[in-house]
């Protein structure tokens, strides 16, 4: 297995960036909802980094790659929605198929929780996992992260949210 390193995204990244999404994108969008296809080009990937770098600056979102020696970027994750007065943020995460099931994912969320505590002092992280994605709720259980009831509001009946105090 090769061994990876986990970083925040940066401006450089646009090119590997678009490479794993474009590699993934339909293994993605079966467990994930589809991004705008207007995503997959340079410019709607430099668009989205900018946008994720601006939340990071402003203390709302902080984006990591997880990266292989020699630069390929085989997952993603994300602390997204940080919101300093309640101390929580979502959590979100993504593994090139190719790289699944050799715990990446559960390493991902380890360090997201790592990191809401060390550099965001935050209480409380969720995660919306819809009811299909077996491996998803798997790696959060893992995590320690335990099923919320939801209220059975519209669209959300197949969705589960997970919640995790720290
Ligand atoms: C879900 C996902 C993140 C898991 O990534 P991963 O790196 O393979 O996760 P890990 O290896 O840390 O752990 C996954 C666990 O789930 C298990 N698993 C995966 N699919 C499963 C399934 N359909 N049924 C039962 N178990 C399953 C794996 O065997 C593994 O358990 P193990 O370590 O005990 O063998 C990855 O499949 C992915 O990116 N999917 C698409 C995007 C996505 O769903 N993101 C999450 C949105 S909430």
């Amino acid at each position: 297995m090769k061994p990876v390193r986990i970083r925040t995204l940066q401006s450089t990244d646009a090119e590997a960036l678009l490479r794993f999404e474009l590699d993934n994108r339909e293994w993605f969008e079966r467990f994930i909802d589809a991004r705008d296809a207007a995503f997959y080009s340079a410019q709607g990937v430099a668009d989205h980094i900018a946008a994720y770098l601006s939340g990071f600056a402003a203390g709302t979102w902080h984006p990591f790659v997880i990266e292989e020696a020699g630069g390929k970027i085989v997952g993603r994750a994300n602390l997204k929605g940080i919101d300093t007065s309640e101390r929580s943020a979502e959590v979100g995460y993504r593994i090139a198929q190719r790289a699944c099931g050799r715990g990446l994912a559960t390493l991902a969320v380890r360090h997201l929780i790592q990191e809401a505590q060390l550099q965001w002092n935050l209480k409380q992280l969720v995660a919306n996992v819809y009811a299909e994605n077996v491996g998803s709720a798997k790696v959060l259980e893992r995590c320690g992260f335990l099923i919320e009831p939801v209220s059975r509001q519209e669209g959300t009946e197949h969705e589960y949210r997970f919640g995790l105090l720290i």
